[in-house]
């Protein structure tokens, strides 16, 4: 199987970004979800919080990869040519994901980065606050960082399910192109 994409393959470049990446948001999510409802004196309070930093920097480093090949890539063609309007709904909900994720990035940023202190990336790197301290802007970007997350999951949810609706209903090869699992 070829690197790149075709107009009715995914190659395996875009299939393993996809795969790397989808367990690793949603469990950013799930440890995010987990880490807010710490106690201050809890022994997993500032860990979580750092790998969720470190990992969140990183995890956008490979999107912002990911989003510039799929730029230069073929994009396969939906396979129910005659649904016009459900493709449209896929294509705004694949960009919706790519938007929602960037906006989490940011927000994130803009919380780690309130007091004035970069994001330590595991001992190896830090990147550095670049705007001036204001606590405010960490509180709002904290709320807007909430609720991106929540309409996220939604989404992926609402994906998923789109994907197993071509598996199972329609019975073509949506999900198992994103697999690998066609010639
Ligand atoms: C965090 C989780 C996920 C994200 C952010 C995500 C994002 C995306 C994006 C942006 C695309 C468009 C192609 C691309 O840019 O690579 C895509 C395609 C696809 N995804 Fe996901 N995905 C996630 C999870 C899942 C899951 C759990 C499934 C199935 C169980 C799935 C099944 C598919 C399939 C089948 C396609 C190909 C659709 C087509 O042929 O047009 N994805 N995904």
């Amino acid at each position: 199987m070829r690197l790149g994409n075709t107009t009715n393959h995914f190659g395996w470049i875009s299939i393993l970004l996809h795969w790397i990446l989808a367990p690793l948001l949603i469990g950013m999510f799930l440890l995010g979800d987990y880490m807010v409802d710490l106690d201050y004196y809890h022994p997993w309070y500032h860990d979580s919080l750092q790998w969720h930093k470190a990992l969140g920097v990183i995890i956008m480093t490979i999107m912002l990869l990911r989003f510039i090949w799929n730029r230069l890539q073929a994009k396969p063609k939906p396979l129910q040519t005659d649904h016009l309007l459900q493709n449209r709904l896929a294509t705004l909900g694949h960009w919706s994901l790519y938007l929602l994720i960037f906006a989490l990035g940011i927000s994130g940023y803009l919380i780690s980065t309130a007091k004035g202190q970069g994001i330590d990336i595991f001992s190896f790197f830090e990147l550095p606050a670049l705007l001036p301290d204001n606590a405010e802007r960490g509180e709002l970007a904290g709320k807007i960082h909430e609720v991106i997350a929540i309409s996220f999951i939604g989404l992926v949810i609402i994906h998923a399910l789109a994907a197993f609706i071509h598996h199972f209903y329609y019975k073509d090869n949506t999900l198992k192109r994103m697999l690998g699992r066609t010639s």
